[in-house]
Formats: structure tokens, C-alpha cells, sequence
């Protein structure tokens, strides 16, 4: 199959281009390279430096590659961002989102993966959320998440397309952002790795479901692939993409302290102890996500324990540091 990745030169669109090479597909990415990097793909892989804002540049990549399925990443993925700018939030999640639909039907394509989020459309819940919560986008960047699965739902009621929506937990892993707002794990270790403490937003006990960039980009392969065909064309699936466990930032940071040391960079050196900032308005107390249907539609299930996963992270940011 060729599948197009929209923001695959991102840390989990590199990351779903990794696993698709793997399995024999070809794949084209489109990426403006605002966050992401040609560094995180293969030399092999064509990348169009190509803001999805643009219409006609869309268009004439996707006339060109004709992919079976797309594989849409691509975001303004800053919550704050969104909240200080909702137009240009709207701008690339909402208008970026048609222009890659517009023409992915247009040239025939059959399939669309769309990366939604379980945090920002279920807002604070103690117990793993299932799909069926109604969703209470508050930020910008949440209501276009919200909006841009009704998009898909549109198109593929219209064109007959199968649509997947994946609604991620926190992720985290390799390739990671460690300068964006979001990526705690990535940020925390990149401090630590430079003999810094981690600043911990508030009293720390904010609890989230955090999930192995790497089993993410298996759920969208699944969902590409969607080898036992339960996801239908002419409807939208959406499926949360998360492991149901709860950690607090307090606990993380410890689990990434002990990580750190136990790399070759770390190791030797006294890890400083966290400090304490003030909280971060806003901010959910508890969000996680019931990933039983990812289960029982693509026989998805998360692999690697939260434990193991900060481990391999760290030992990446300190191959970098
Ligand atoms: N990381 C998480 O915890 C998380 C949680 C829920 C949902 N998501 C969603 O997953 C997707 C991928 O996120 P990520 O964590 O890999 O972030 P990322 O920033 O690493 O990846 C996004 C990629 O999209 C590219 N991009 C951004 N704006 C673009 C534009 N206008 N035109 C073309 N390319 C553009 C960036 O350069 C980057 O490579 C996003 O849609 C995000 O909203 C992420």
C-alpha cells in the first residue's frame, strides 16, 4: 500500500513511518518541518516541505503521491498556543484537516487515520474513559480535535471512506519535543540529562495515562491496515489509543530521575531533586482513557509498561545530550 503521513517527520508520525517501512509499505510524508525533522526519517523516504494551510501545495502532493490511505498527524499542537491564537489553532487543524481530505478523495484515496486525543475531549475523569463520555473540548486546540473528527465523519458519510479517529493519551518516547509545553517525560529528561532539576508544575499529583510512542504507531498501522476489516467505509470509528494506568508528575519524575542515573550520562553524577513551580491554570487533575474497543476493533493493546518505556527515552536523549 502507499500511505501518506502528514507531519511524519513529527516524533509519533516518524515513529508510524518506522513501522509501515517495516511491514513493506511505501510512504510519502508531508511535513513544513515547524516541529518536526528530517533527521527523524530515513533518507529513502520523500518528504514535501509543505504547509497543509496551503491548498494548491496539498493538492499537487497528493495528485502526485495518490496514496491508498492517509495518515493524518499534522497539528497546531500547543494547548496554550491555541488559547492565545485560535485562529491560527483553526487554521491548520480545521482548514488543514479539509485541504488533506479534499484532495485524498479527489485522487481516489480509501482510508483516513486521523490523530485525535482522549485528554483534551474528556476532561477530568478519575476512572479510564470510554468513548462513549461525551465529549467537553474547553480549549481551542481541543474543540478543533472535536470538530476535526466531525470532519472526518462528514467525508466519509460523503465519499464512502473508511475514517479512523485515534484518541491518544499522553504519549511519550524517543523523538520526542523536549522544548514544547507538553512531552513531560521528554522535557524532564533533557533537564536532568543536563544535571538541571525538573520543575514540577503545582503539588505535582496530576494524573495521566501516558502511552510508548512506538505502541501508538502501531494502533495507526492497525488502523491503516485494519486487517480484520471492522472498521466500515462510509463511517467514522473513533477508538481510545491509552493503557487505562494512572501516573502523577510526582511519581514520574522519580521513575525518569532513576532512569536518567541508570544511563552512561547519568550515572555518577547526584541527580538534583525536583522543584516546585506554581500550578499551570487550567490543568486537568486526573485524565486516562479506556483502550478496551482499540482491543476488540484492530486487536490493539499497549506493550511496553510505563517503567521500561521512560528507561528506552532515556537512554535516547542520552545518546543526544
Ligand atoms: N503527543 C501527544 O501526547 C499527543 C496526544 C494527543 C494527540 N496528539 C496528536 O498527535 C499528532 C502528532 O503529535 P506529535 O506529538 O508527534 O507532535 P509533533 O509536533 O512531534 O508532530 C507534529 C508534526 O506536524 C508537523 N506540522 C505542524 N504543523 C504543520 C503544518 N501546518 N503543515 C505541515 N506540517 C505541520 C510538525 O512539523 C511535526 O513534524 C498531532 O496531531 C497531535 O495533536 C499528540
Amino acid at each position: 500500500m502507499k500511505i501518506l503521513v502528514t507531519g511524519g517527520a513529527g516524533f509519533i508520525g516518524s515513529h508510524i513511518v518506522d513501522a509501515l517501512l517495516l511491514e513493506g509499505h511505501a510512504v510519502a510524508v508531508i511535513d513544513d518541518l515547524s516541529s518536526g525533522s528530517r533527521d527523524n526519517l530515513p533518507a529513502t523516504v520523500p518528504l514535501h516541505m509543505v504547509d497543509i494551510v496551503d491548498t494548491a501545495a496539498v493538492a499537487g502532493v497528493i495528485a502526485a503521491e495518490k496514496p491508498d490511505a492517509v495518515c493524518h498527524q499534522a497539528a497546531q499542537m500547543s494547548v496554550s498556543r491555541s488559547v492565545r491564537e485560535p485562529l491560527f489553532d483553526a487554521h491548520v487543524n480545521c482548514i488543514g484537516l479539509i485541504n488533506v481530505l479534499d484532495a485524498a478523495v479527489r485522487v481516489g484515496c480509501r482510508r483516513v487515520v486521523f490523530a485525535s486525543s482522549g485528554g483534551v475531549l474528556y476532561g477530568d475523569v478519575t476512572t479510564p474513559a470510554p468513548e462513549s463520555t461525551p465529549a467537553n473540548p474547553v480549549s481551542p486546540y481541543g474543540i478543533t480535535k472535536w470538530v476535526g473528527e466531525r470532519y472526518l465523519s462528514f467525508y466519509a458519510a460523503e465519499h464512502g471512506i473508511t475514517a479512523v479517529a485515534l484518541r491518544y493519551s499522553n504519549v511519550y518516547g524517543p523523538r520526542q519535543n523536549p522544548h514544547g509545553e507538553a512531552g513531560v517525560v521528554a522535557i524532564f529528561s533533557k533537564k536532568l540529562l543536563a544535571g538541571e532539576p525538573a520543575t514540577i508544575n503545582g503539588d505535582g499529583r496530576y494524573v495521566r495515562d501516558y502511552v510508548y510512542g512506538p505502541d501508538v504507531a502501531r494502533a495507526n498501522v492497525l488502523a491503516l491496515l485494519d486487517p480484520s476489516s471492522r472498521c466500515m467505509p462510509g463511517t467514522l470509528t473513533s477508538l481510545n489509543i491509552g493503557t487505562g494506568v494512572g501516573t502523577d508528575v510526582v511519581e514520574l519524575e522519580a521513575l525518569i530521575r532513576q532512569a536518567v542515573a541508570a544511563t552512561e550520562r547519568g550515572s555518577g553524577k547526584p541527580l538534583p531533586l525536583p522543584l516546585h513551580g506554581p500550578a499551570r491554570p487550567g490543568d486537568l487533575r486526573s485524565n486516562l482513557v479506556d483502550a478496551a474497543l482499540a482491543g476488540r476493533v484492530l486487536g490493539w493493546k499497549p506493550t511496553v509498561p510505563l517503567i521500561e518505556g521512560i528507561a528506552l527515552t532515556a537512554a535516547w536523549f542520552a545518546k543526544r545530550a
